[in-house]
């Protein structure tokens, strides 16, 4: 049986429940037909440019032909396999190919299928580490305004993102530092970082050989408004953290491949994590995969004799064959001169672009993320005023997902000088105009 548009919207509308939409009040979701590089093509005979990566999967555009013949060709050997007892060759070399462009002996990989699972898995593996070593570390510190998913351990680390209060009792405490958000011109970046650092000594001191693990998304906040941070405090972070003797997560779900200039922000700031979890940039936006990389030190504290130290933990998709297949395909397109080059021509656009704005604060980028605020605006993720830009761009062609005040850009690398400039024109104007 076909459907036309109307009645494949009509059943959306009685069967489907969106993410992160209020249906009460929210236009009816456009209808995609398909995809290419950067543009999705939608039923209402419109083309709009992805300058979210589709919530920040996407690496080499739509429907990239590597990667889908990967996936197809994958599909017809092996789709799908139980990760317990069995393994494949995607999986293997896949988790070989991502420790040797990690820093440091970031060598084990734990595959699981989504962000929030990656992140869950980061937690509970630095819980089981020191209670297998005999010591019972259960504090967790993490950095406001973080975001790390929605599961409730990831909840719990990003409680204070503002996401979550519906959930507030279902959370467990977890320690709070301001992030040392900065941006272009920030007169005093080592005032802010001097005070994060702080309020980081006195929780590793009132909580000494407590703190299982500390956890930030390392050079750009995310959700919680791409509030970016300089290399530099995460590097003073990861020594305070080291001198105390506790773990470090890097959150890169969203830094991960190529987004902030480097390969992984880790590489970038020069830091080796002792956990680091990986997601949505890991497939080239095909499918669900995900990541949690960790050291041979903690690996081995979960080897035994019995079930009692290892981790028993898993998805039922665990290492989907299909999400590595993809995975590698995109790694191959990842790594070429022609993408780091990709990279370096949309940072250098976003950097000359947010120069000559003016009617904006805090400008910044950080490799092919940009972003800035829009002043009086009101604040935090539901400020009337995203709502307002997204459906104005999205009129004028343009997936922009402002979050709350703050507008940024974060796009596959296929998107050309020519879409971003013209994006930018759209930007400047709806800007200029408000
Ligand atoms: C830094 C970070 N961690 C974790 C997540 C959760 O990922 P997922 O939505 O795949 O569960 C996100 C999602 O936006 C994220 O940005």
């Amino acid at each position: 049986m076909t459907l036309n548009y109307d009645e494949l919207r009509a059943l959306d509308a009685r069967h489907v429940w969106h993410p992160f939409t209020q249906a009460g009040t929210a236009p009816p979701p456009i209808l995609a037909l398909g995809a290419r590089g950067a543009t999705i093509y939608g039923a209402d005979g419109r083309e709009y440019l992805d300058l979210v990566s589709s919530w920040w999967v996407n690496l080499h555009g739509h429907a990239h032909p590597a990667i889908a013949q990967a996936v197809a060709d994958q599909a017809a050997r092996l789709e799908q396999i139980i990760f317990a007892d069995f393994t494949h060759e995607p999986a293997i070399r896949l988790a070989a190919r991502l420790t040797e462009l990690l820093p440091g002996d970031l060598d084990r990989v734990f595959w699981s299928d989504n962000g929030s699972t990656a992140v869950e898995v980061a937690l509970k593996l630095a819980h089981q580490y020191w209670h297998n070593l005999g010591e019972e570390r259960t504090t967790y510190v993490a950095f406001e305004g973080g975001y790390h998913g929605d599961t409730v351990g990831a909840m719990s680390a990003g409680r204070a993102s503002g996401f979550f209060t519906a959930w507030e009792r279902m959370l467990f405490p977890v320690e709070m530092v301001p992030f040392p958000a900065t941006w272009d011109g920030d007169p005093d970046p080592e005032a802010k970082e001097a005070v994060a650092l702080d309020a980081l000594e006195r929780i590793l001191d009132r909580h000494r050989g407590k703190v299982a693990a500390v956890i930030v998304e390392p050079l750009v906040q995310g959700a919680g408004g791409m509030r970016m941070c300089r290399p530099e405090f995460l590097r003073a972070l990861a020594a305070r953290i080291r001198d105390a003797g506790s773990l470090l997560i890097f959150d890169e779900v969203m830094t991960g491949f190529g987004r902030t200039g480097d390969l992984f922000a880790c590489r970038g700031a020069g830091v080796t994590p002792d956990l680091v979890c990986l997601s949505k940039g890991i497939s080239g936006g095909f499918l669900p995969l995900a990541a949690t990389v960790t050291t041979e030190r903690i690996w081995r504290a979960f080897l035994g004799e019995d079930l009692t130290t290892a981790f028993l933990h898993g998805h039922s998709y665990t290492a989907n064959p299909l999400g590595c297949a993809a995975g590698l395909a995109s790694l191959d397109l990842l790594v070429t001169a022609e993408c780091a080059q990709q990279r370096r021509t949309i940072e250098a656009v976003h950097r000359e672009r947010l120069a000559g704005m003016s009617g904006i604060a805090r400008p910044r980028v950080c490799g092919t993320i940009a972003a800035f605020d829009l002043p009086g605006g009101g604040e935090g993720y539901g400020a009337g005023i995203g709502a307002r830009l997204k459906k104005e761009f999205l009129g004028r062609g343009l997936l922009l997902r402002p979050l709350g005040n703050v507008l940024y850009l974060l796009p596959p690398y296929c998107l050309d000088r020519g879409e971003l400039e013209r994006a930018w024109d759209i930007i400047a104007e709806v800007v200029a105009g408000l």
